[in-house]
């Protein structure tokens, strides 16, 4: 038996209100409205059923271009080409996409992203967590109704992931391996089969063309509820990697702290290029455990130094730089972010950070300042 969903009672989602210039983060098909309009324009290659882009509009989307006309379409993603490819096309087929990695490589960004890019909606969105319970994934129930009226469509609640079956588009599951082991498994039905069973009506949703799931995990939750490989079959798995070299992560962190910053009213952050690249450096060293001259092996503190965390501590120093110095970013405004990122554990991470400091900051030229600044922050 077929069966429609109908929107949830917060209503129908407002593309372009007054209200959306005012919104402190705008979806990502809101914020590219405008690009992908253009692809969608110029984008004569076949799509796959209910999708906006073809593949390779989507992949473009992606990781930037110009269009024959002109249009330049912003990199989202920086990195190996083949990886945007493969997703992309898995999305295509009747598996599922599991974006692997560890905090921080744009697992959640790029799955935003390639949502909005193939189903124009990134708002389908099943958080994972401990907690995490099946109607989550399934179907819940309005209590109220379900008293008054008995079980009936009118009383049950889609979960985003049965409306995306319904409407065919792409559904995302964050931090899927936060989920406790039986709720994931709810997944192998609905990844195989296509098909919800809701027992109480005595009906089905099936998913109509154009229906895919995105999900992102942990490499480091590994073993916490580790997929089941019934269910991990359902998958075609994507490792983001770390960006490769200095270049790279510097080029993606002064592109996202450019956009943030522009939302935030911040001054334009190329004027920090400088302490930008000494922020990555300093993540670079400590996670990778030896300098960039390969001379000094050091100790990696207990966190993930990540690009998302570099351009967090940049971010920040742009807002002390703005309101409480010249504008200009400095060593001061990054280096109590630096020593916050880097000193999670209070005890074995500051011996980490101390002899980092002593052994390699102190002695490097040119980083005087930054020492400075440093010990000033109170290493
Ligand atoms: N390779 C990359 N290309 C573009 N942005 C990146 C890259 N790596 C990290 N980022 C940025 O890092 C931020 C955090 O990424 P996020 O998706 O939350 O990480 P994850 O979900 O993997 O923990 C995002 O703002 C994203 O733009
Ligand atoms: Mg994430």
């Amino acid at each position: 038996m077929t069966f429609s969903v109908e929107q949830t009672s917060v209503g129908p989602r407002r593309h372009g209100s007054a209200a959306e210039a005012e919104v402190l983060r705008a979806h990502a098909e809101d914020a590219f409205a405008a690009e992908l309009a253009a692809l969608a324009a110029r984008d004569d290659r076949p799509r796959p059923a209910r999708w906006r882009l073809s593949p390779w509009a989507v992949a473009t989307y992606l990781l930037g271009g110009t269009l024959a006309d002109g249009t330049v379409i912003t990199p989202k993603y920086v990195g190996p080409r083949r990886i945007v490819e493969v997703a992309v096309t898995t999305l295509a087929t009747d598996r599922a996409l599991l974006l692997l990695g560890v905090p921080g490589t744009a697992k959640t960004w790029v799955s935003e992203h390639l949502a909005a890019a193939v189903s124009g909606d990134s708002t389908l969105l099943v958080q994972g967590t401990a907690g995490t319970p099946e109607e989550a994934i399934r179907y819940g129930w309005n209590y109220a109704r379900l008293l008054a009226h008995g079980p009936s469509r009118d009383a049950l609640v889609p979960s985003p992931v049965m409306r995306a079956m319904a409407d065919g588009t792409t559904v995302r599951v964050e931090e899927l391996t936060r989920i406790p082991a039986d709720v994931q498994d709810t997944l192998i039905t609905i990844l195989s089969e296509k098909t919800l069973p809701i027992p109480e009506l005595g009906q089905e949703v099936q998913a109509v063309r154009g229906f895919n799931l995105i999900a992102t995990a942990n490499d480091r939750d590994r073993g916490v509820n580790d997929l089941s490989s019934a269910l991990r079959r359902r998958f075609n798995t994507v490792v983001l990697p770390l960006p490769e070299t200095p270049e790279a992560e510097v080029d993606i962190v002064s592109r996202r702290v450019d956009q943030i910053g522009r939302s935030l009213d911040l001054p334009a952050a190329t004027d920090g290029i400088d302490e930008i690249r000494r922020v990555v450096t300093v993540f670079r060293e400590l996670r990778d455990g030896v300098t960039t001259d390969g001379r000094t092996k050091l100790k990696s503190p207990s966190g993930t130094l990540s690009t998302a965390e570099a351009i967090s501590v940049v971010t920040n120093g742009l807002a002390l730089a703005a309101h409480f110095g010249d504008g200009v970013l400095r060593a001061g405004d990054v280096a109590a972010g630096i020593q916050g990122a880097v000193v999670r554990d209070p005890a074995a991470d500051r011996v980490v950070w101390q002899e980092y400091l002593e052994t390699v900051v102190r002695e490097r030229d040119g980083w005087t300042d930054f020492y400075r600044a440093c010990r000033e922050a109170g290493a």
